[in-house]
């Protein structure tokens, strides 16, 4: 059952799902509201019983020809099955469809898990002026190592 659950657009609706799984694996669930039009989501079937049941997500943040892809988050009765490498996998297939070039992203947790999906360290001057202008760089992730993949 859990390769039958697809990979979602979210809705604006979805926001306190993603917001509850963000908490849950211990992620900042600050500002995505303006951002849920770039958001994949996997709902559980069950998902009307609560929103503590979505399965995963991920979001990006548009900058130009760039993106921060953000709120990589697999609930953890769900990790370990290959829904974040599919996430990953179609987040980059959406910023292909928008123009994105490249990809960055700031990561305390996950630092080998996005070198394996081709994901380089960078230094912060390289990353685009408004980008470092978003909340996660200048409050919320100020100390995280950067990381970009061009696509
Ligand atoms: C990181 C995360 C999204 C991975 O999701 P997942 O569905 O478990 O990932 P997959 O099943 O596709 O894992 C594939 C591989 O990555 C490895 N992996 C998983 N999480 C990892 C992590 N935090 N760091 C390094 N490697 C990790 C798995 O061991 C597996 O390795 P293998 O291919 O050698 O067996 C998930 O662990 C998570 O939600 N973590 C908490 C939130 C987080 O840290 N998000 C990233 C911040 S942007």
């Amino acid at each position: 059952m859990r390769s039958e659950l697809k990979i979602e657009e979210a809705k604006n609706s979805d926001h306190a799902s993603v917001v509850a799984l963000l908490e849950k694996t211990e992620l900042p669930p600050d500002e995505i509201e303006l951002h849920m039009e770039n958001f994949l989501v996997i709902r559980h079937p069950e998902s009307d019983r609560g929103p503590e049941l979505l399965v995963g997500s991920v979001g990006l943040e548009i900058y130009e020809d760039s993106a921060l892809l953000r709120s990589l988050a697999v609930h953890p009765d769900f990790q370990g099955n290959g829904f974040g490498t599919r996430l990953v996998d179609r987040i980059i297939e959406v910023a292909k469809g928008k123009d994105i070039t490249r990809l960055f992203l700031l990561t305390d947790t996950a630092e080998d898990f996005f070198k394996k999906r081709g994901f380089v360290i960078v230094t912060r001057d390289k990353v685009p002026h408004d980008m470092k202008q978003s909340i996660e760089f200048t409050t919320l992730c100020t100390s995280s190592p950067s990381m970009m993949r061009e696509i």
